[in-house]
């Protein structure tokens, strides 16, 4: 199939996680992700939607809530209602993405508290041109680096496919 520009908005196929919200993070972060009650590990969490564009398309916009599933199709996740762009990049994430055709379902990596932010992994690509640059604000790089973030090297894969804007 050839998506040379939007062709349809999908909604979510399966219902979210309970408990999720949308709140500030921590400095250097922006917006984050958070859930209000605990999550069991393997458990689904929320679909990122979106319009499905084609990534050449993609490549030429700014906006950075762009997911790539491949180099044919990007899912693009700027409507309001597809509060999993707000996901951060952690390099110790508790949760993620899984493409199944065309659809990306984030799941728990581990057990997750009430009161915790979610995080996947952008994949290297991303990271290292879009996070490294100014210092991954994660909590595990805080932690190793203090505030001002840490720009470790990346050579290990992901599974998050996803290598543009998020
Ligand atoms: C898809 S957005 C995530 C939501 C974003 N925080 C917001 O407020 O819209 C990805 C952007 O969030 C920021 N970000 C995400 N994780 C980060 C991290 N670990 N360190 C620094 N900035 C991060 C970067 O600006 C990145 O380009
Ligand atoms: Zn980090």
């Amino acid at each position: 199939m050839v998506y040379s520009c939007i062709v349809s908005f999908r909604k979510s196929r399966r219902k979210q996680h309970s408990g999720l919200m949308v709140k500030r993070s921590a400095p250097g972060r922006g917006l984050g992700l958070y859930t209000e009650v605990p999550i069991k590990r393997g458990a689904f969490v929320i679909e990122y939607t979106g319009h499905l564009i084609s990534t050449s398309v993609a490549d030429t916009l700014k906006t950075k809530y762009l997911f790539e599933i491949d180099e044919k199709v990007t899912v693009s996740g700027s409507h309001r209602g597809n509060i999993a762009r707000y996901i951060n990049h952690s390099c110790e994430p508790n949760c993620e993405a899984e493409i199944d055709g065309t659809r990306i379902m984030i799941y728990a990596k581990k057990n997750i508290r009430a009161g915790e932010e979610l995080f996947c992994d952008y994949g290297d690509e991303y990271f290292n041109e879009f996070i490294k640059p100014h210092g991954c604000k994660c909590p595990k790089c805080i932690e190793v680096f203090g505030r001002r973030g840490g720009k470790p090297a990346r050579s290990r894969g992901s599974l998050l496919v996803n290598k543009k804007k998020r």
